[in-house]
């Protein structure tokens, strides 16, 4: 007898169809959006976020209020969906452990635990032989004084829970030379909590690729993006990243490479470093829309947020071509602090669309909205969006 009989064959993964519920643990504006996506194909959206009034909650069917490691909201979430997604990687595991009982989580459990925390992250990628630069865990100021003189005196610390937009991170050694005192203080400034001592790299630019995987097992990266951070949040972003087409082949292929290790369902935005001796080195990872891609909303064929639809439902997985270079500006709470924003003059400048998250408090560094553009090259469509932001 050959073959296997049929009943204890895998089964391929079911798709869900427009019409089914698909729900979101996080309610910020890449729920927002990715919301906004789902319902243009007919899918009914629930969130579940700390926030009543959360960015997602103007456009969904049904918003869950629930902290980050609320288990009985995270069920409730779950109850009823197709399937359930994030867009925060901050995610108490027992509620997503829940989540996964209920519903299909995608990406699943392990995944995400992995991210969550700096320290397994680049853990989890040095093991895997992905290149990240010289790093050293440390859980204590004599581990980080340690680390700090093995790393050439020059180091990012991050803490390896909780930080975002380069908060929970202190820099050691970069405007003056590093002394106990000094590394003393980073120590304390974190919370003298358990982090990640990176070496301080000597960056020519960053760029970042987003890739998508269904459970089927198909996968895509897009182009890769070039970034600029001020204060170590996202500033703009420009795709195409307009890199030697070797560099750009090596870029896709590793974020391809590493959603299918992770075994990811779903996005995997992969932050990269380029530095001036030429290398390519992965910063960090996000699994799921990342500030990075928005503009992929007008350069690509499919955005980043139908992707992430289509990746979940297990639909085929949309083309990521560029249909024409395409970029973003943020606007963080500093651009409404004197005054209303002139969004008439920012609009008035060819290509440019206003994408604003309804969040009601600006704050210094808080994400609130961005300006896109389109262009005929990277740099024209890049210009329009600071032009617009300019005449605010
Ligand atoms: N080892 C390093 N060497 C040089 N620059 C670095 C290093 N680590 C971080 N940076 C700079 O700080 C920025 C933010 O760092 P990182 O991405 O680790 O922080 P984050 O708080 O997790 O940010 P986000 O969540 O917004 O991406 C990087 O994009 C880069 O500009
Ligand atoms: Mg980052």
């Amino acid at each position: 007898m050959s073959g296997v009989p049929e009943s204890i064959e895998a089964k391929p993964p079911t798709i869900i169809r427009p019409g089914g519920l698909l729900a979101i643990l996080g309610g910020g504006q890449l729920g927002r959006m990715t919301a906004m996506a789902a319902r243009t194909m007919g899918y009914h959206v629930r969130v579940m976020d700390p926030e009543q009034r959360c960015p997602a909650s103007h456009v969904v069917d049904e918003s869950i209020v629930g902290r980050w490691d609320d288990v009985d909201a995270a069920r409730r979430l779950a109850t009823g969906a197709d399937a359930v997604t994030l867009e925060i990687e901050q995610i108490g595991v027992d509620a997503l452990e829940q989540v996964a009982r209920i519903a299909p989580l995608r990406p699943g459990v392990e995944p995400i635990r992995i991210i969550q925390d700096k320290i397994l992250q680049k853990t989890w990628l040095a093991d895997a032989g992905f290149p990240v630069g010289p790093f050293r865990v440390v859980r204590s100021d004599a581990e980080l004084q340690d680390a700090v003189a093995a790393l050439g005196g020059r180091v990012f610390l991050k803490i390896g829970r909780g930080g975002y937009d380069g908060r929970g991170q202190a820099r050691i050694g970069l405007d003056s030379a590093a002394t106990e005192e000094s590394v003393h203080a980073a120590w304390q400034s974190i919370g003298a909590r358990p982090a990640v001592a990176e070496q301080a790299l000597d960056l020519d630019f960053e760029i970042s690729v987003m890739a998508a995987r269904n459970p089927s097992g198909e996968v895509r990266s897009y182009p890769a993006a070039r970034n600029h951070h001020e204060n170590q949040i996202l500033s703009w972003s420009v795709l195409p990243a307009g890199i030697p087409a070797e560099l750009e082949l090596r870029a896709e292929a590793l974020a391809a490479a590493i959603i299918a290790k992770l075994g990811i369902e779903g996005l995997l935005c992969v932050e990269l470093f380029v530095t001036r001796q030429g290398g390519l080195l992965v910063n960090e990872l996000a699994p799921r829309p990342h500030n990075s891609y928005h503009q992929s909303e007008r350069g690509c064929v499919t955005s980043q947020f139908e992707q992430m639809v289509r990746a979940v439902c297990n639909l085929p997985l949309g083309s990521t071509e560029l249909i024409t270079p395409a970029a973003i500006v943020n606007l963080l709470g500093e651009v409404w602090l004197n005054r209303e924003p002139d969004f008439a003059a920012a609009l008035a400048v060819p290509g440019v669309r206003l994408h604003l998250y309804e969040k009601h408090a600006p704050r210094a560094g808080r994400k609130m909205g961005h300006l896109s553009a389109t262009g005929s090259t990277a740099e024209e469509a890049l210009d329009r969006v600071l032009e617009a932001k300019r005449r605010l």
